[in-house]
């Protein structure tokens, strides 16, 4: 992405809010846990909640760049960084709820649980797949890597894919929840597979890119 002052300051204004408004989901776990107001069963609550929410930052981190093509407001971009770490942070917490309390920090139940139940293993791949782009997701990070970043950060399509199979596998009964979460997902496949066969089409050929030195793709 071409930067601009305007664009890093309304970013940079804005940034401090959606930290606000990203952390308050935990801050009122915490808040109703340490109170106990959670309800009849708090594990199976802080589960469910830290779950959702990480699914929740995963989709608002894949709708930025639609967004910016929609509304034309570059400094979005900025923000996706964020968010996928804030989806990645959530995932974590779940992890650590389920690992703590329903596991009770016993490495070999949850390596069988794994192993054992199918809507584990894709969650636990899942998260496993968030790791390399959380720990890459540095601007450094992105510009040692350059095109390998842009198809590594691809991931986070299967990874969607996976957690709504995760979220599918575990729903017993009412499936109209997962169900409105795949349709967001599937509707943001689509427009950014759309975008990249666009831009396939218009992309230059070889012989052009070497005759431009077009290197890399940063507005990815
Ligand atoms: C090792 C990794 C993971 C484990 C062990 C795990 C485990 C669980 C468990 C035990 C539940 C509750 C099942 C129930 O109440 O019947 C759950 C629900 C859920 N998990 Fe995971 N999960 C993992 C990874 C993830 C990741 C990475 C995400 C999202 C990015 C995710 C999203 C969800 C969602 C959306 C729910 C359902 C929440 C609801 O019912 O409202 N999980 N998971």
């Amino acid at each position: 992405m071409r930067s601009n002052p305007t664009n890093a300051t309304l970013a940079w204004r804005i940034k401090p809010l959606i930290h606000a408004l990203a952390l308050a989901p935990f801050a009122l776990l915490v808040y109703r846990l340490l109170g106990g107001t959670l309800g009849f069963n708090p594990v199976e609550d802080l589960t469910r909640e830290t779950g959702i929410w990480s699914l929740r930052f995963l989709l608002l981190c894949l709708a930025i760049t639609p967004l910016r093509t929609l509304t034309g407001l570059y400094w979005l971009t900025r923000l996706r960084r964020m968010l996928g770490l804030y989806a990645f942070f959530y995932g974590l917490c779940h992890f650590v709820v389920y690992f703590l309390w329903d596991q009770s920090l016993d490495l070999a139940r949850v390596l069988d649980d794994i192993l054992e139940r199918p809507y584990i293993t894709v969650g636990a791949a899942a998260l496993g797949l968030m790791v390399p782009l959380a720990v890459t997701s540095t601007r450094a990070l992105r510009r040692r890597l350059r095109r390998h970043w842009n198809r590594l950060h691809r991931l986070i399509y299967p990874i969607g894919g996976l957690v709504l199979l995760h979220y599918f596998w575990l729903t017993r009964a009412d499936y109209r929840e997962p169900a409105v979460y795949a349709v967001i997902f599937v509707l943001l496949l689509g427009l950014r597979l759309g975008s990249m066969s666009r831009r396939r089409s218009w992309a230059p050929t070889k012989r052009q890119r070497r005759r431009n030195r077009v290197v890399g793709d940063e507005s990815e």
